[in-house]
């Protein structure tokens, strides 16, 4: 059961910002903003979902959670516990990533066996050759795989098995908390069902929590009761995936969900899509005041002068606009 009173994780004004070399000759030193002050808290059992277009810093931001890149700045707890630069190893086992791309994620030089063996490996979670043997195999059927896989190598396996391959991975150190940064985003559409549901029931049976990513919002919806909307470096919205749905109060939202296909053909009618002009701006020098203005159709003058502050603006529904 999902515990909405004790957060999981919590996040307080995350930043990861990057050391780029950039100008003439490479002599000046640039900081991309990749995350500029994130906050959210995720519930034990809940599947959080995170939204937004390519280059909006999501990956940076799931990355940052597990410590695989040190956050410049910021807080990252675990189950009330402060994650830092000194203690983060200790929760390499509780918290896993299943990454985008299931052909650049697996080593092609290890056959299936050794992959899901070595985070056995690493954490020691066995004590003889068979045991380490029988659970792998126990974790290759989990997924959907079986005993005579273990011997070959990622090549050998279509996009949806090496995910399938990946998720054995993550699930081999029995984590708490996963982060799913876009696991189906390369996959065909005929086989992205089956990963989320098998994503789904194996969330029910292990009772996971998720940090569920995607750049699709019809996805993240399957599987999420909270999403949050980032737009270059910041969360711009936060809210239950209903009112998300049925009345979100950012226009970066509004834009994404009118891009959303209805196969309804009545609501299509009614429906107008927003069609944002341009393209991202670049997280080294990103717009002043609201990020989002220079693509805003709503945007006023003071949009350009002042940060607008993320703030609840009803029961459990952030947003960072000045118009709202
Ligand atoms: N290691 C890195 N060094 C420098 N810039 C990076 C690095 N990783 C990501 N970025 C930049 O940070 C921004 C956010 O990237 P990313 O987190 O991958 O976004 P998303 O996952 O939403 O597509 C992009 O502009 C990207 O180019
Ligand atoms: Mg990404």
């Amino acid at each position: 059961m999902e515990n909405l009173t004790k957060p999981l994780i919590e996040v307080q004004d995350l930043k990861q910002h990057f050391k780029i070399k950039g100008g003439l000759f490479g002599r000046a030193t640039q900081t991309v903003k990749a995350v500029d002050g994130v906050s959210f808290n995720i519930y034990r059992g809940e599947t959080f979902g995170l939204v937004g277009e390519s280059g909006s810093g999501k990956t940076t931001l799931g990355r940052t959670l597990l410590h695989l890149y040190n956050p410049t700045s910021g807080k990252i707890f675990f189950d009330g516990e402060e994650i830092s630069k000194e203690n983060y190893r200790n929760y390499a086992k509780k918290m896993q990533i299943i990454f985008q791309d299931p052909y650049a994620s697996l080593n092609p030089r290890m056959t299936v066996e050794d992959i899901i063996g070595e985070a056995l490996d690493v954490h020691k979670l066995y004590s003889t050759k068979k045991e380490r043997r029988d659970k792998i195999i126990e974790l290759l059927k989990l997924v959907g795989l079986n005993a005579e896989q273990a011997q070959r190598y990622p090549h050998e396996f279509s996009g949806g098995q090496r995910q399938r391959i990946g998720i054995a991975r993550a699930l081999a150190v029995s984590p708490e908390f996963i982060v799913c940064d876009e696991p189906v985003s390369a996959l065909d559409v005929s086989i992205q069902a089956q990963i989320i549901n098998m994503l789904y029931d194996m969330q029910q049976e292990m009772k996971l929590t998720y940090l569920f990513i995607a750049h699709d919002l019809a996805v993240v919806r399957q599987l999420s009761k909270r999403i949050a909307v980032m737009y270059l470096g910041n969360v711009v919205e936060l809210t239950d995936s209903e009112s998300l749905y049925t009345h979100s109060l950012h226009p970066y939202t509004q834009s994404l969900i009118s891009a959303i296909p209805i196969s309804e053909p009545s609501v299509a009618k009614t429906k107008q899509r927003i069609i944002l002009s341009g393209e991202i701006p670049s997280p080294i020098n990103p717009p002043s005041g609201c990020k989002f203005r220079t693509r805003c159709p709503k945007a006023e003058s003071i949009c350009s002068e002042k940060v607008p502050e993320f703030r609840e603006i009803e029961s459990g529904h952030f947003c960072a606009c000045h118009l709202v």
